[in-house]
């Protein structure tokens, strides 16, 4: 007997992007099925945060599709189900809030008047910031923080709504190795236990090291067949 189909949470098809005359990617086609963790490798300027950004509608290809669960990407509006850790997000350190409305900002789509949460909202902002080691920091303005402290705040916020799928850039840049762990295990049980799918640059193979299901490359504009640059995660299992 076949498994019935599976939706891939993330599709691209034939997907091609200039920067005004300047091609970055040609023809790229990737899919992430939920419970899957795909990491990105590549040189500096080979086109992985452009290829993210054409996953989440902040730029148009100018070829090819972009799907979320199954919906084209001009009509896709559930954006409570997708995280987005952006990579070097810290500009937004500067800003005069605290961890907690930094937090608790990620779960702005599904904003109640007058700033009130439901308490499984207050629930999961209490467990994020924990799991983040975020405790102690929480009414700290941002602009208080370590720059590693700041960036963890930014993936608790990617991680607030429960997100179904979860596009990481470059997330462990700056922050020290036992938050790359934290992560690492937040991650690894989001996947395997909640079905999540994960997209997750990175030039830091500790990260994602035993996690990866599939680790592909961007190369001279196009993601190259999986590399093996870490064992993959079966492969792991089994020793
Ligand atoms: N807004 C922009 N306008 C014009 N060109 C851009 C823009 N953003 C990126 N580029 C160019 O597109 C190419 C791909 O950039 P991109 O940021 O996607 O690379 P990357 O793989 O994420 O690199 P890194 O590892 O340094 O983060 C680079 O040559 C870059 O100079
Ligand atoms: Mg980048």
């Amino acid at each position: 007997m076949t498994s019935p189909p599976v939706t891939p949470a993330l599709e691209l098809d034939g997907v091609s992007f200039a920067y005004g005359r300047v091609p970055v990617l040609h023809d790229v086609s990737l899919q992430v099925i939920e419970g899957q963790f795909v990491a990105v490798v590549g040189g500096n300027g080979s086109g992985k945060t452009t290829l993210m950004k054409l996953a989440l509608g902040l730029l148009r290809p100018t070829a090819g599709r972009v799907r979320l669960f199954g919906t084209p990407l001009e009509s896709f509006r559930s954006w409570n189900e997708i995280g987005y850790v952006p990579q070097r997000a810290m500009a937004a350190s500067a800003l005069p809030v605290s961890v907690d409305e930094v937090v608790a900002s990620g779960l702005a789509a599904k904003a109640r008047p007058f700033g009130r949460r439901r308490p499984e909202e207050l629930a999961r902002i209490e467990h994020v910031v924990e799991l983040l080691g975020l405790d102690r920091s929480r009414r700290s303005r941002m602009s208080e923080l370590s720059g590693g402290q700041q960036q963890r705040a930014l993936i608790a916020r990617a991680l607030v709504t429960a997100p179904r799928l979860l596009i990481m850039d470059e997330p462990t840049a700056g922050v020290d190795a036992d938050a790359r762990d934290v992560l690492r295990d937040s991650l690894e049980h989001l996947v395997d236990v909640e079905g999540m799918a994960v997209v997750y640059v990175s030039h830091d193979p500790e990260g994602f090291a035993g996690l990866a299901d599939r680790v592909v490359e961007v190369c001279a504009g196009q993601v190259g067949v999986d590399v093996p640059t870490v064992a993959p995660r079966a492969a792991v299992d089994m020793g």
